[in-house]
C-alpha cells in the first residue's frame, strides 16, 4: 500500500485545472475554473474549479472532490489507479507492489464469470460443432480476424456446457442464477444455460470487462433474432454502448465519435476503417448514453438504420444529446438500409462521403419539414418558417446560425431582417447558474456550518474548536469536525484536497465538504467571528438541556431534584441575559 505522504506529494504534483481541462473545457472567471458538469445531465457550465484549492465541486449535482476523485468518476478506475495516473502526469515513477492485485470489487464473482463465459464461448468458435455459425458469419462476410477481434464467440446446442463448467469452479447457484446466463425450470431444479444456439456478441463496460452478451441466432427457428443477456448489478442496458472501451482511443484522436444501432453495424465500420464508432444495442437511446458519448466528444454523427424505426431513434437520440449539450449531426440512409447493408452495396467512399455530409440538427429538421411540407403552399411555407425559425434561435453556434438564417431567407424570400427580429424575440440568454442556498439555515447551524468552513482552511480555527467545541447538534457537521480536527493531530496540517483523500470512502463527509465549498464567506478568517460561532454552537446545546430540565422540573416527584432542577435554569437565564447585554 501506498504512503499518505507520497499520495499527498503526487495529488500536489498535479494541477486540477490541467488535468479536468483535458476532459472538459474550462472557462476561468475570478479565483476559479468553470466547465459543463461529466457528472450529471446538464450543458450549464456549474462545475467550478478552484485552483487554489485544487478540488472541484458542482453546485447543480453535489459531485466534489479532488483531482483523484475526478478521475476514478471519470475513467471508472480505482483509487490507486487514479494516483497511478497522475503519478504518470506528473512523471513520478511509481512502482506499485499490489498494481496487478485484484481490487476489490463487490460483485468480482459476476465479472469472473463473464470472463470465464466469454473465453468459453470464443473458444466454442474453433469447435467442429462451429461449422455452421463460421459459414454464416462468412457469408455475412466477417474474417476469422475479425472475428478474433471483437471476440465473438458461440454458445453450443447442448444445454448445461457453460453451468457444468461454472459449477466445476465452486460458484454457488445463488450467483449463477445472478449473473443471467444460467437459468432454473423451477425452484431447486437442475440448472441450464441460458443461452443457447447463438452467435455471442460479449458487451463490455467503460473498462473492457465483459458484463453481458447480444446472442444472435444463426438458423431458422429461433423466434428472437437478438437477445441481451439480462440486467445484473453491473449490467445495465441503458448504461451500455457496443464497442465503447474500443472505441475510446480512436474518438479521442479523430475527435468525433459515431452512433450506430447494432454490433453488426460497428463491426462493418470497423471493417473499412472507421473505429470510432459505438451502438445503442437497438433503438431505446437514453440519457445515460448520452452522458457516456459526451465523454468520448463533442462532435457525434448519428447514423442509425434508414426505417422508420430508425427515425424514430434518431430524434430520441437527438432530443437526449441536446439536453447534455451536444448538436450531433445526422446521417440518414437511403432505402432503409442499416450501415452495415449500406457499406456493402455501396462500399466504403459513399459511406465515408455521407459521414462527411451529416446533417446539422437544422438540416435535419428541415429535412424532416420538407417532407412533410409543399413550399409552393404558402400556409405550408409560413409553417415551415416558422419551424425552421424555432430550430435556429435554438443553436448555440453563432456561425451556424448566420448560415442558417441566410438559408432559410433564400428558400422563402422572406428578408433576413425579418427573420433576424423573429429570432431576437424568441432568443434566450444561456446565463451562469449561481449557486443558491438551498434552505434557510437555522442560527446554529449556519454557526456550525461557518465554523467548518474557516476549519477547512485554517490551522487555527481547529485549534480553537479542539480547545472550545463541546458537541456539535448536527450530525453530519459534528462528524467532519471531529474529522477535521483528527486529521490535523495526525499530519500536522490542513488541506481539503488531502482530507479529501483521506475520507475518499465516506460519501457524507465528501458530500459535506462539497456543500461547505459552495457557501461565499471571506477567505480571511476573523477569530471573533469564530469565537461566535463557538458560543452559538454552545448556547443552543445549553438550550437544549435546559428543556430537558425544564421538562425534569414539571414531572419530577423529587423535591431536593426540583431545587437542583430550578437553580441551573434560574442561573441559566442569568448567563444568558448576561451575554444578550454583552451583544
Ligand atoms: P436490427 O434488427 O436492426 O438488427 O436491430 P441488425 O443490427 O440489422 O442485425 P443483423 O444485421 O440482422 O444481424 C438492431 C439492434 O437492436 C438489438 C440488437 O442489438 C441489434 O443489433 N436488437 C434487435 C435486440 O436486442 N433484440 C432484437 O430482437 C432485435
Ligand atoms: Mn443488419
Amino acid at each position: 500500500m501506498l504512503d499518505n505522504s507520497v499520495i499527498n506529494d503526487i495529488r500536489n504534483a498535479v494541477d486540477i485545472v490541467e488535468v479536468i481541462s483535458s476532459y472538459v473545457p474550462l472557462t476561468a472567471r475570478g479565483k476559479n475554473y468553470f466547465g459543463v458538469c461529466p457528472f450529471h445531465d446538464d450543458h450549464s457550465p456549474s462545475m467550478s474549479v478552484s485552483k487554489e484549492k485544487q478540488i472541484y465541486t458542482c453546485f447543480s449535482c453535489g459531485a466534489t472532490g479532488n483531482v483523484f476523485k475526478f478521475l476514478q468518476d471519470y475513467e471508472n478506475i480505482s483509487f490507486l489507479e487514479a494516483v497511478a495516473r497522475c503519478a504518470e502526469i506528473a512523471g513520478i515513477p511509481l512502482t506499485l507492489s499490489n498494481k496487478k492485485e485484484k481490487r476489490e470489487e463487490k460483485y468480482q464473482d459476476l465479472f469472473d464469470i463473464y470472463e470465464i463465459s466469454q473465453k468459453f464461448y470464443q473458444n466454442n468458435m474453433n469447435s467442429v460443432e462451429a461449422k455452421e455459425a463460421k459459414e454464416y458469419l462468412h457469408n455475412r462476410n466477417l474474417t476469422d480476424d475479425i472475428i478474433k477481434t471483437f471476440e465473438i464467440g458461440l454458445s453450443l446446442k447442448a444445454s448445461n456446457l457453460l453451468t457444468k463448467l461454472l459449477k466445476k469452479k465452486n460458484y454457488s447457484d445463488k450467483t449463477l442464477l445472478m449473473s443471467g446466463l444460467v437459468g432454473e425450470e423451477e425452484r431447486g431444479m437442475e440448472l441450464y444455460d441460458l443461452y443457447r444456439n447463438r452467435i455471442m456478441f460479449p458487451l463490455h463496460d467503460i473498462r473492457g470487462r465483459v458484463i453481458g452478451y447480444n446472442g444472435r441466432a444463426y438458423h431458422g427457428e429461433a423466434t428472437n433474432k437478438y437477445v441481451n443477456s439480462k440486467e445484473t448489478p453491473i449490467f445495465k442496458k441503458r448504461d451500455v454502448l457496443y464497442n465503447y472501451h474500443r472505441a475510446k482511443e480512436s474518438a479521442r484522436v479523430k475527435k468525433e465519435i459515431i452512433v450506430m444501432e447494432g454490433p453488426m453495424d460497428v463491426i462493418r465500420a470497423y471493417t473499412i476503417g472507421v473505429e470510432n464508432v459505438v451502438a445503442s444495442l437497438g433503438t431505446a437511446f437514453g440519457s445515460e448514453h448520452a452522458m457516456l458519448i459526451r465523454k468520448l466528444s463533442s462532435h457525434v454523427i448519428l447514423c442509425f438504420d434508414g426505417d422508420a424505426a430508425g427515425l424514430k431513434a434518431t430524434k430520441a437520440a437527438l432530443e437526449e444529446l441536446t439536453k447534455v449539450g451536444i448538436e450531433p449531426r445526422i446521417v440518414r440512409l437511403e432505402d432503409d438500409l442499416d450501415p452495415d447493408e449500406y457499406i456493402q452495396k455501396y462500399g466504403k467512399e459513399t459511406f465515408l462521403k455521407k459521414l462527411e455530409n451529416a446533417m446539422n440538427p437544422v438540416e435535419f429538421k428541415e429535412f424532416l419539414l420538407k417532407s412533410s411540407t409543399d413550399l409552393n403552399n404558402p400556409v405550408d411555407l409560413a409553417n415551415y418558417a416558422n419551424a425552421m425559425i424555432e430550430e435556429i434561435s435554438k443553436m448555440e453556434d453563432d456561425t451556424l446560425r448566420e448560415v442558417s438564417i441566410t438559408k432559410l431567407s433564400e428558400e422563402t424570400k422572406l428578408s433576413l431582417d425579418f427573420i433576424r427580429s423573429k429570432i431576437g424575440k424568441k432568443e434566450k440568454k444561456t446565463e451562469l447558474l449561481l449557486p443558491k442556498e438551498k434552505k434557510k439555515l437555522t442560527k446554529w447551524e449556519k454557526s456550525e456550518r461557518n465554523l467548518l468552513y474557516y476549519m477547512l482552511r485554517n490551522a487555527n480555527a481547529i485549534k480553537m474548536y479542539d480547545k472550545k467545541i463541546t458537541h456539535m447538534p448536527t450530525d453530519k457537521y459534528r462528524r467532519l469536525g471531529f474529522q477535521i480536527s483528527s486529521f490535523f493531530r495526525q499530519y500536522g496540517y490542513i488541506d481539503i484536497a488531502d482530507l479529501l483523500t483521506e475520507l475518499r470512502d465516506d460519501e457524507e463527509a465528501v458530500e459535506t465538504i462539497g456543500e461547505l465549498s459552495m457557501i461565499s464567506l471571506r477567505e480571511e478568517m476573523i477569530p471573533e467571528e469564530i469565537d461566535d460561532y463557538l458560543r452559538n454552537i454552545k448556547e443552543y446545546n445549553e438550550g437544549l438541556q435546559m428543556d430537558k430540565y425544564r421538562h425534569e422540573l414539571s414531572n419530577s416527584d423529587n423535591y431536593d431534584r426540583k431545587i437542583e432542577l430550578a437553580q441551573k435554569l434560574v442561573s441559566y437565564k442569568k448567563r444568558s441575559e448576561e451575554d444578550n447585554g454583552r451583544d
